[in-house]
């Protein structure tokens, strides 16, 4: 991103983080999804956040299809808009963060780089990297858009899979295998993981 936004002087909240923390009772912290289209990222995004909605935790999902509709909508499936879109939403999710939520994030983001850059704008274990792993084969046959079957057809340029590379991540805090689990397997995975990360209290106790 070339900064255009100069002679601009930072403010500091009067209310910090941590104070946010305490008024929510738990932590804050980013979930990243990440995987192919289909693959399960909003489908599980939202199954989580519902648990975590039930036991009183602040949260808000940030999906791809969705936040292309407004903030985001300028953009296509370049691979310089796909950058553009995760830097976008690496700085979002950072605000929210700073709100003292707990994002969700459910965007393909095939480029490792760029999720490295999110991660980084955070402090260390405040971003969680969730790799829903289903092979290409099954999210094809699932096709709940229609959009394998446009892109095999080559109406589709770059669709991520068939045009466009996906990079799986290398060191994820967390694989789901949505192929083999059931959605509430997954769930009560990645919510095993804010348990022992400290982000929310053990909701057995
Ligand atoms: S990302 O690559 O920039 O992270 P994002 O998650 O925002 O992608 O959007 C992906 C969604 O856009 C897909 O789930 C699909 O519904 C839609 N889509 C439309 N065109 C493409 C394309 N060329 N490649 C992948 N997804 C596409």
């Amino acid at each position: 991103m070339t900064k255009k936004s100069t002679n601009t002087v930072l403010h500091h909240a009067s209310i910090s983080r941590a104070d946010r923390e305490v008024l929510h009772a738990h932590k804050s912290a980013i979930l990243w999804f990440t995987g192919l289209s289909g693959s399960g990222k909003s489908t599980l995004a939202h199954a989580v956040e519902y648990c975590l909605y039930k036991m009183g935790v602040s949260t808000y999902v940030l999906d791809g299809d969705n936040v292309r509709q407004g903030l985001c909508g300028d953009l296509g499936f370049t691979d310089s808009d796909r950058v553009e879109n995760i830097r976008r939403i690496g700085e979002l999710a950072k605000l929210m963060t700073e709100a003292g939520v707990i994002t969700l994030t459910a965007f393909i983001s095939p480029f490792m780089t760029d999720r490295d850059i999110a991660r980084k704008l955070v402090p260390p274990g405040d971003f969680l990297e969730i790799y829903c792993l289903c092979p290409i084969e099954t999210c094809e046959q699932r096709d709940v858009k229609g959009l394998y079957k446009k892109a095999r057809a080559g109406d589709i340029p770059f669709f991520t899979g068939i045009g466009s590379p996906y990079q799986a991540p290398k060191n994820p805090e967390l694989i789901v295998n949505t192929h083999e689990q059931t959605l509430s397997e997954s769930v009560e995975h990645v919510i095993n993981l804010l348990v022992q990360r400290g982000l929310i209290a053990n909701y057995n106790e």
